[in-house]
């Protein structure tokens, strides 16, 4: 196989009570890429529609990624990245993981798949750390494992594939302002109140025991950040109303997606989620922003080739 075609998924990161360590993976937004080996060695970014990106190797993700890849598992060829960017970077649902773990992905594949999906997520961790200027894999796991994922530690990359309750459908809704992770982490604080922490834990404990029982109820109850969004709710445009509104809608929960602005809902089947897409949007409509929102089943496959 010399040349390949992927489907690289969008994701949600931290789902609100797992800051860094938790995520999941969407199905109907993702970027395309095209990977393709050459006959000299070394990794180069050919074509690139959709949005803007930098074709220096040593500033693309999906090319530092795969400069990683390759220093691990070196190859006689070369390899050329072609990337349909279908999802704006700086939109909170995984833009740089989508492009870092495409081109790993892609890249295993032609070298006849050394490494495993898990596998691979070390190598395009050097692509994310390059984008948000710190080493997480909340948004990497789930586009390379599929459905949703817990990070057990960041250091060792002792990743857990969890379960996805079959009716669970996410609503996002992505006002188009952009906002870098880089940023918004700069704003949080490095201490927190043992109380907090508490609250948290129980919460992320009850969250991973509800998509294992499949207990809507308490997946609902879990989906609270006592921590991370009071802070970074500010830097989302009517943030409090839609997310009250999306509850109000039916939604199980709503909360910040990543490092926003996205805002991202789950709801228990379609028709609700449809719901709460109509709800929230009003509120940019409103102010005048522009927004695009998105429904999307859990993609409990990850990357798919095409
Ligand atoms: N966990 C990360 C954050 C996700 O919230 O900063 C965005 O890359």
């Amino acid at each position: 196989m010399d040349q390949i075609k992927i489907f690289t998924p969008a994701s949600v990161a931290n789902v609100s009570c797992g800051f860094d360590v938790l995520g999941f993976c969407l199905d109907t937004v993702g970027d395309i890429m095209k990977v393709s080996k050459t006959e000299n060695p070394g990794v180069t970014i050919g074509a690139v529609t959709g949005q803007e990106l930098p074709k220096d190797p040593l500033k693309n993700v999906a090319s530092v990624a795969a400069s990683s890849l390759l220093k691990a598992h070196s190859s006689n060829n070369g390899f050329r990245i072609d990337i349909e960017k279908r999802i704006k970077p700086g939109s909170g649902i995984g833009s740089s993981a989508a492009s870092a773990a495409g081109a790993v992905f892609a890249i295993n594949e032609l070298l006849g798949r050394p490494y495993s999906r898990n596998g691979l997520v070390k190598f395009a961790m050097a692509g994310e750390s390059l984008a948000s200027g710190a080493a997480h894999a909340d948004n990497l796991a789930p586009v390379l494992l599929g459905g949703f994922t817990l990070v057990r530690s960041n250091k060792t990359l002792d990743i857990i594939k969890l379960p996805s309750p079959k009716d669970l459908v996410a609503t996002i809704i992505h006002p188009k302002i952009e906002l870098k992770t880089i940023h918004s982490r700069a704003i949080l604080k490095n201490e927190i109140p043992l109380k907090k922490a508490v609250e948290q834990w129980g919460n992320l404990g009850a969250f991973i025991s509800a998509l294992y029982t499949n207990d809507y109820g308490l997946l609902s109850r879990s989906m609270e950040d006592k921590i991370i969004e009071p802070i970074r709710a500010m830097l989302i445009p009517k943030f409090n109303d839609i997310k009250h509104a999306a509850i109000d809608a039916g939604a199980l929960g709503s909360g910040i997606s990543g490092s926003g602005p996205s805002v991202y809902s789950l709801s228990k089947g379609e028709a609700k989620a449809k719901k709460v897409g109509q709800a929230i949007r009003t509120y940019y409509d409103e102010i005048g922003l522009d927004y695009e929102v998105h429904y999307s089943r859990i993609n409990n496959e990850g990357i798919k080739i095409l």
